[in-house]
């Protein structure tokens, strides 16, 4: 970790560690909370596999497993060895043969404010003959499927119809751009992408069609494209003879019943996307059987879901958190979920506050910046509506602050509902690291303890167990179902990225702190990643992005801590020879990263500078650019090639 960013973490933890706050469950909800017990932590670390076991008899299953865990070659983790089970099986057909046939499955409000709702047997329906639909254009078991679309039921549909086939799917998140699409087909090797014309956004419709065209110039693999029509004008949407069909022309003849592919626990469920250190973001995947055993668990012990909750989770689905908190907790739990399509902030700042009111939602789960720019934007929206059907809250993605922690517990909660500060990442697929809400006591700002049968730990460098109070590295010291496997066609990353700091442990790239009762403190990331609103951006992707323009020579990008987004990007740019560093290039590129990688990609603010900071050696030193950024006293510049580069910029800094 950069000594910036250590110092940045100090004194912020330094905040979170006078925070002394501590809210014990309350009683009515630990009396009904589906763990109202504390012995679950032990008896679980004394028998993690039979406690997995039995988390794992949760789901149906074609065949039961022979062996818990095998972890003899370690870091390659097989769970529930033998097993054979389909995912779709498990989130809709098991629950259309009781009476939750007819329950609501999916609760959806498009942004234009069109609702839908789909019961349990309109799920299984729609989901079985979209799996004809793809079985009849040759996908079989084991192709992958890339999926790039809005926020509408299809999305859901198209999912679950490829688990049901055993195709393990790619979700390319919509505000992605047509190069990150390329980029995520190519490596996946799709010979489908599923899409839609649009979807809405802020009141327009995102050009989804057109990114995929664009993506797919060249493209002599992908064989389909699928276009579901959301938008009004389909005449407008260019269709490429021979490769481009519509969803639901396709839907028209399809069999209403598709035999359930029985998956073997290890079969490769879905590849997602993320970035990392180096520039190209890695295809982390996740297997069948263990996945949907932690992600059924975790959603019903961590959200307490019970039979009559309206579940809320406001993450996208091209996100983890969409993947397993939208869609395969709750549905394997059988749970009525609602999906909404657009910003929170259309058509005013209240749409999230009605659409609670509207719908009765029970469990509302969303990230930290939402948080805080509900804050901002003030209680009058709030106060507009009744929240009163809300008995637990949930957070997720960065390190919430206090005081948006007490904001959210006392205008959303009404300060009679838990919250659930849920650490995990795309990796982990499943939450590792939160209270049980009706367990255990929290402290604003802190994630808590680890789940049960997880084995978390912060160690420093040598290994050891921090003392209380002291920072070090997150770690997950044993296997847990729902890690990933593997970086898609990269084992070495995998085992570079992830085992090579401590042995046989888990590195999760997160530092933290413990204090005195154990309770675990997030502090930040210790690799090249920046935490935008709770999205990880690779600096090396939006560096690489920069030097992809003419005009540019060279580009540092860092992070920088920011009130609404956690951290926004930084980035210090020197031009090529006799090119005029003008205001108007400044928006040229910051408008090329957001063209190159996506709007959430497009950096804050952007110095021009002669030259970078530089050891004698020609490393940058990020260290100081941080500094600039955050607008602190410079560090030490002696082992600088040029300290007057320095001075440049903090002039500029100091400039605005
Ligand atoms: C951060 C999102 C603090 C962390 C599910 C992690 C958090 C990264 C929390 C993973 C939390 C996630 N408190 N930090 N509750 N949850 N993070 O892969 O740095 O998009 O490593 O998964 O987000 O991000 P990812």
């Amino acid at each position: 970790m950069s000594v910036g960013k250590e110092q940045q973490a100090e004194k912020s933890i330094e905040a979170l560690l006078e925070e002394q706050r501590l809210f014990e469950p309350f009683e009515e909800f630990r009396r009904n909370a589906n763990v109202s017990d504390e012995s679950i932590y032990e008896e679980a670390s004394e028998d993690r596999e039979g406690f997995w076991a039995k988390q794992a008899e949760r789901l149906d299953w074609f065949e039961k497993w022979d062996k818990v865990l095998d972890w003899s070659n370690p870091p390659f983790a097989k769970w529930f060895v033998g097993g054979k089970l389909n995912v779709s099986y498990n989130c809709v057909d098991r629950h259309v043969k009781t009476w939750r046939r007819n329950k609501a499955a999916i609760i959806w409000e498009g942004e234009p404010g069109d609702e839908r709702v789909l019961t349990y047997k309109d799920l299984h329906r729609e989901v079985n003959k979209f799996a004809n639909v793809l079985k009849g254009l040759g996908i079989k078991k084991g192709d992958r499927v890339t999926v790039y679309m809005p926020m509408i039921p299809e999305l859901v549909i198209a999912l679950l119809a490829c688990t049901r086939i055993g195709a393990p799917h790619s979700v390319v998140f919509g505000g992605y751009s047509a190069d990150s699409i390329r980029q995520r087909v190519e490596d996946a090797e799709s010979n489908l992408v599923i899409t839609a014309d649009g979807g809405y956004r802020r009141g327009n419709l995102l050009p989804l069609k057109n990114n995929v065209d664009k993506a797919l110039e060249g493209n002599t693999l992908v064989e389909k494209v699928i276009v579901y029509q959301r938008g009004e004008n389909p005449e407008k949407v260019h269709m490429e003879p021979g490769r481009d069909l519509w969803w639901h022309e396709l839907m028209e003849d399809a069999e209403v019943y598709c035999e359930p592919e029985p998956m073997d626990s290890e079969d490769m469920l879905f590849l997602l996307y993320t970035s990392g250190t180096t520039g190209k973001p890695k295809g982390v995947v996740h297997t069948t059987g263990g996945y949907l055993t932690s992600v059924t668990s975790t959603a019903h012990m961590i959200f307490d879901l019970k039979e009559e909750d309206v579940y809320w989770c406001t993450a996208d689905i091209g996100w983890i958190t969409g993947h397993s908190y939208m869609v395969y907790g709750p549905l394997s739990n059988g749970a009525s979920v609602v999906m909404y399509e657009g910003g929170p902030d259309y058509p005013e700042k209240d749409r999230f506050w009605e659409i609670i009111e509207k719908y009765g939602v029970t469990i509302f789960y969303t990230a930290p910046t939402a948080i805080r720019a509900f804050m901002r934007w003030g209680t009058e929206w709030t106060e507009k509506h009744d929240l009163s059907s809300l008995r637990l809250l949930g957070t997720v993605g960065e390190p919430i602050n206090p005081e948006a922690w007490m904001w959210y517990h006392k205008y959303i909660g009404n300060e009679r509902c838990p919250i659930v500060d849920t650490w995990w990442q795309t990796e982990t697929g499943s939450i590792l690291i939160s209270p049980l809400p009706g367990v255990v006591s929290t402290k604003p700002g802190s994630i808590t303890r680890a789940f049960p049968g997880i084995e978390a730990d912060v160690l420093d460098e040598h290994g050891n167990s921090v003392e209380p109070g002291q920072g070090g590295f997150l770690v997950i010291k044993s296997p847990w179902p729902s890690m990933l496997r593997t970086v898609y066609n990269d084992d070495q990353r995998f085992i570079d990225t992830y085992w090579s700091n401590y042995e046989n442990t888990y590195f999760t790239e997160d530092t933290a702190r413990k204090d005195e009762d154990g309770y675990i403190w997030i502090l930040g990331r210790t690799d090249d990643v920046i935490n935008v609103s709770g999205h990880r951006i690779g600096t090396m992707e939006v560096e690489s992005a920069f030097v992809d323009h003419p005009k540019v020579a060279e580009a540092a990008v860092i992070g920088r801590s920011h009130d609404i987004k956690g951290q926004c990007i930084v980035a210090f740019i020197t031009v090529k020879e006799g090119v005029e560093a003008t205001p108007e290039l400044n928006d040229e590129l910051r408008q090329h990263v957001a063209t190159k990688i996506g709007p959430i990609a497009r950096p804050e603010k952007v110095y021009f500078s002669s030259d970078l900071p530089k050891t004698r050696s020609g490393k940058i030193m990020r260290r100081l650019l941080g500094d600039i950024a955050e607008g602190r006293v410079v560090g030490d510049t002696t082992t600088l090639a040029d300290p007057s580069v320095i001075e440049q910029l903090v002039k500029q800094q100091q400039s605005g």
